[in-house]
C-alpha cells in the first residue's frame, strides 16, 4: 500500500522538478532582458549580487522618486530615474524594516527579529500582506529585510504538510474557521484548487486593486515587489521593478535554507543574537490543518502543472534571488564587515 504511494509520489516530484527546469529554460529565452538600461555598468556589478546571497550594509537611495510602473514601458530604452541611484552606507543601523511574505517562515522571522531590536535598542517595523508601504532605502540608518520560499511551494506545499498558502487561506475561510464555533468544515465549503488561479486568488485583480497575501494565487512575488497588480505586457515591466526592488534590500531570508545549520548560524552571526529558526504558531495554522486533517486535499497533477506555468515569473525571479554562487557546499559566505553585530557606537543592552 505505502510503495505505490510512495513511488507515485517521486515520480509526481521529479516530473513537476522537470516541468519546472524546463518552464525556466524557456523563459530564459523568451523574455529579453531590458536591466541593462535601468543601471549604469558600474552600479550594476553591485546590484547583480542578491542579497539573499550577499548581504550588505549599503543603501541605494534613488535620487528621484520611483518611477509608477505603468509609466515604465515608456522609459525602457530612455534615461530612467533609476539610473541615479546613490549607494551610501547605512552604518550603524538604527532601525530594521521587515517586509513579510506570508507562509515563506515569516512569522518566526518576526520572532527573530523582535529579539535582535530588544538586543540592540533598535525600532522594528513589520509590514504583512499589502504593497510595501516604505520604499527600500528610502529610510537612513534602516536595515531592509524580507523572505522568499519557492513559489509553488508557498502556495501549495506538496513536500510539507504545514505552511502552504492554499492550504491556510486559499483553501478555507480562515475568519470562520478560527473566531466562528458553529462553522463545521466540509467539503462542500473547501474551496477549490482548481478555481484557485488567478492574480487576485480565485478572481483576477483589477490594476487599481490593493494587493494583498491572502488573496494571490499568481506571480505574487512580482505583484507585491514591483507594486502592480495587472500586467499589460505579460509581467515583463513588473517583473524588472520587482528584481530591481528586491536586489536593494539588504539581507532576504530564503525558507528553503531554515533546516541547514549553517545557514542558522550565519544569520546568527549577521546579527549577533541567537535563536533563529525556532518553531512557532501561526494564525489559523491549527484550525486549517484539523480541517485540513478531516477533509484531506487532493490536488490534480494537471491542475499543479497549470499553477507552476501562470507562476512562471514568479518562479524566474525566486531561483535569480536565490540560486547563490557563493553558497557551495553549504558554506554561507556573510562577509564580515557587514555583520550587524560589528556595528560602533551603538548602545547594547540585554
Ligand atoms: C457561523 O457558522 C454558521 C454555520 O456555518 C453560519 O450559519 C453562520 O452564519 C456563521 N456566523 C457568522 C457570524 O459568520
Ligand atoms: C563612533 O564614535 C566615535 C567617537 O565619538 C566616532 O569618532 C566614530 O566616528 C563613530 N563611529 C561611527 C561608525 O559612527
Amino acid at each position: 500500500m505505502a510503495r505505490p504511494l510512495l513511488l507515485t509520489l517521486t515520480i509526481f516530484l521529479l516530473a513537476s522538478i522537470l516541468i519546472q527546469l524546463r518552464l525556466v529554460h524557456e523563459l530564459d529565452q523568451s523574455i529579453s532582458h531590458d536591466a541593462k538600461y535601468l543601471f549604469s555598468s558600474k552600479e550594476q556589478a553591485t546590484l547583480q549580487k542578491s542579497p539573499a546571497c550577499y548581504p550588505h550594509s549599503k543603501v541605494a537611495i534613488p535620487k528621484n522618486s520611483i518611477v509608477p510602473p505603468s509609466d515604465i514601458q515608456v522609459l525602457i530604452g530612455h534615461a530612467h530615474p533609476l539610473i541615479s541611484l546613490s549607494w551610501s552606507t547605512s552604518k550603524p543601523f538604527t532601525r530594521i524594516y521587515f517586509y513579510h511574505i506570508r507562509k515563506a517562515g515569516g512569522t518566526m522571522i518576526r520572532k527573530y527579529l523582535n529579539a535582535v531590536a530588544s538586543h540592540y535598542n533598535i525600532d522594528l517595523r513589520i509590514q504583512e500582506n499589502k504593497y510595501a508601504k516604505e520604499e527600500v532605502g528610502s529610510a537612513p540608518g534602516t536595515l531592509y529585510v524580507t523572505n522568499l520560499r519557492d513559489p509553488v511551494e508557498r502556495s501549495i506545499s506538496l513536500c510539507h504538510i504545514l505552511f502552504s498558502h492554499f492550504k491556510y487561506e486559499g483553501r478555507w475561510d480562515c475568519k470562520q474557521l478560527v473566531k466562528n464555533h458553529s462553522f463545521v468544515p466540509t467539503k462542500a465549503n473547501a474551496k477549490r484548487f482548481e478555481d484557485w488561479k488567478e492574480t487576485n486568488g480565485f478572481v483576477p485583480s483589477d490594476c487599481d486593486d490593493s494587493f494583498s497575501f491572502t488573496n494571490c494565487a499568481v506571480n505574487c512575488y512580482v505583484q507585491s515587489f514591483s507594486g502592480e497588480g495587472c500586467s499589460n505586457d505579460e509581467w515583463k515591466s513588473e517583473y524588472q521593478l520587482a528584481k530591481e526592488r528586491l536586489f536593494r534590500y539588504n539581507i532576504i531570508f530564503v525558507y528553503e535554507k531554515f533546516k541547514d545549520t549553517n545557514y542558522i548560524q550565519a544569520i546568527e552571526n549577521f546579527f549577533g543574537v541567537s535563536g533563529f529558526n525556532k518553531a512557532s504558531d501561526y494564525w489559523c495554522g491549527a484550525q486549517a490543518h484539523k480541517a485540513n486533517k478531516k477533509i484531506p486535499l487532493v490536488v490534480g497533477f494537471e491542475h499543479v502543472m497549470k499553477l507552476t506555468k501562470l507562476n512562471e515569473i514568479d518562479i524566474r525571479l525566486y531561483k535569480e534571488t536565490t540560486l547563490c554562487d557563493n553558497w557551495a557546499a553549504g558554506n554561507y559566505d556573510f562577509c564580515s564587515d557587514i555583520l550587524f553585530v560589528g556595528h560602533e557606537n551603538r548602545t547594547v543592552i540585554g
